[in-house]
């Protein structure tokens, strides 16, 4: 990483230089990490509107491009060509797996798809209607009490072991959360299927007969896994990374991550969104909806619009409208109805001069919804799909920060707008 350039900030008459550090592709930074001592000032950049918390060799977004890069290899191309297991090996390793460690790797992960007998029992702490989301955060949470068998962090294996059991067990984990719910039994994984066939197997699958997956069907699962493994260091994910800072235990900053993903802002917006556009209920209203959205008086927001590192298109709501279009084709629904009035709120969204200025696009989210009430899942769990998928690129990253050699317990400062010092008073002098 060169440092040739360099920032020079003049303060109260002094001037101080900071070096540019330059990465692969995307903004260059200003490494700040001195400003404190050299000025006694820090920054402010409360959202972190320009602020690089770390360096990683995992995600690349270009928003003004659309592109979208895990290790280095476009989100079109992985789509394509890969399935999500194999993405999961690449973001774990860094590099796509071979033919054997591809056959490999799958092995390894079936072998942990089960839970612990007991923490079946877990569930039944919950209320039945609890939202799924609330029941993945204490679950997932709860596999550091039951998984601590490999938990010397600075043992590579170690961190393998932990890293495969959250691959293999968040299907598990997700399914049983829905089975609980709906008042089903829980179903055992079955190995003879792949990954994500699995999955669906132990969502509708029941004692009484044998699913039989629809391979059209679990391919599209599978590359709405892929489109959501990561994505670089969104709110979820840097949660994920301040937990893991203090050198907590990575089941539950995963379990942290979870409950960041669940804010309508991040991945709830996927329900968020089938609910508004169910709301909306028909073509005709589109325009009324616009127009709610637009103004500044009312908190309405056009759900799955917008991000903040995308301002040209979202690559992964591209490629989850194709996935729509075929899963809608597979079964029958072309004709459904919140697709088409998806399809004619993003035509006027996208011809309206607020949007069009303010650069408001879909995001993943937008199509996301409409596919995963197509293959059958309920809308109160399609952050939970986000969830398994993105498990895979939280414990990335939490593996990067930990054997980062730079690393250090996150601690953001803070610019103090509170009272001034003042003493205590006597109670009878209080007012
Ligand atoms: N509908 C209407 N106006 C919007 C929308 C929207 N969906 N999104 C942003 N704006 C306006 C916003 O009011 C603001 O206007 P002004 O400049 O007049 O104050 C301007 O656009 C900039 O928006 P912002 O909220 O300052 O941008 P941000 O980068 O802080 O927020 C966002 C990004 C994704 C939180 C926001 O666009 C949003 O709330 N979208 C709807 C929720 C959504 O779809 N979230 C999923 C994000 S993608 C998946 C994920 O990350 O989990």
């Amino acid at each position: 990483m060169s440092t040739e350039r360099t920032a020079t900030l003049s303060v109260d008459g002094k001037t101080v230089e900071f070096p540019v550090m330059v990465g692969t592709h995307g903004q260059d930074v200003i490494d700040i990490r001195t400003l404190g001592g050299k000025t006694g000032l820090f920054t402010y950049d409360s959202g972190f509107l320009s602020t690089a918390s770390c360096k990683s060799k995992i995600t690349f977004i270009d928003g003004d491009k659309g592109e979208l890069l895990y290790r280095g290899y476009p989100i079109e191309q992985l789509a394509d060509k890969c399935n999500f297991l194999e993405v999961a090996y690449l973001l774990k390793n860094g590099e796509l797996p071979n033919a054997e460690q591809k056959v490999n790797f799958e092995t390894t992960i079936k072998q942990h798809t089960m839970l612990h007998d007991q923490m079946t029992k877990f569930y039944s702490g919950f209320r039945r209607d609890a939202h799924p989301m609330a029941v993945m955060v204490g679950v997932v949470g709860a596999l550091s009490a039951f998984y601590h068998d490999a938990m010397d962090f600075s043992d590579a294996e170690h961190r393998s072991i932990s890293i495969n059991r959250l691959i293999a067990k968040l299907p598990t984990i997700v399914a049983m959360a829905y089975k609980y719910n709906k008042g089903e039994p829980f179903m055992y994984p079955r190995n003879d299927l792949d990954y994500t066939a699995n999955f669906m197997h132990m969502m509708f699958g029941t004692p009484c007969e044998r699913y039989e997956p629809n391979p059209v069907l679990v391919r599209a699962l599978d590359v709405i896994f892929t489109l959501h493994a990561d994505h670089e260091q969104n709110a979820s994910t840097s949660t994920v990374r301040l937990a893991g800072s203090s050198g907590a235990n990575p089941f539950a900053c995963i379990s942290a991550g979870i409950a960041c993903l669940w804010g309508p802002a991040h991945g709830g917006a996927n329900e968020a969104c089938l609910q508004m556009l169910e709301e909306i209920g028909d073509v005709s209203r589109v325009g009324e909806y616009i127009k709610r959205a637009k103004d500044k008086n009312d908190s309405f927001k056009l759900m799955g619009f917008g991000h903040r590192v995308y301002k040209n298109f979202d690559p992964r709501a591209k490629l989850m409208g194709t996935v729509c279009a075929e899963v809608l084709g597979e079964l029958g629904l072309e004709n459904d109805r919140l697709f088409k009035l998806a399809k004619e709120l993003e035509k006027i969204a996208l011809e309206d001069e607020y949007f069009v200025e303010k650069k408001l696009y879909p995001n993943v989210d937008f199509y996301s919804g409409i596919v995963q009430k197509a293959l059958g899942i309920p809308t109160s769990m399609f952050t939970c799909i986000f969830a398994l998928a993105r498990t895979v690129g939280w414990i990335t990253q939490w593996e990067e920060m930990i054997t980062d050699p730079e690393y250090k317990i996150g601690r953001p400062r803070q610019l103090y707008i509170g009272a001034a010092r003042r003493d205590v008073p006597e109670l009878a002098q209080r007012q």
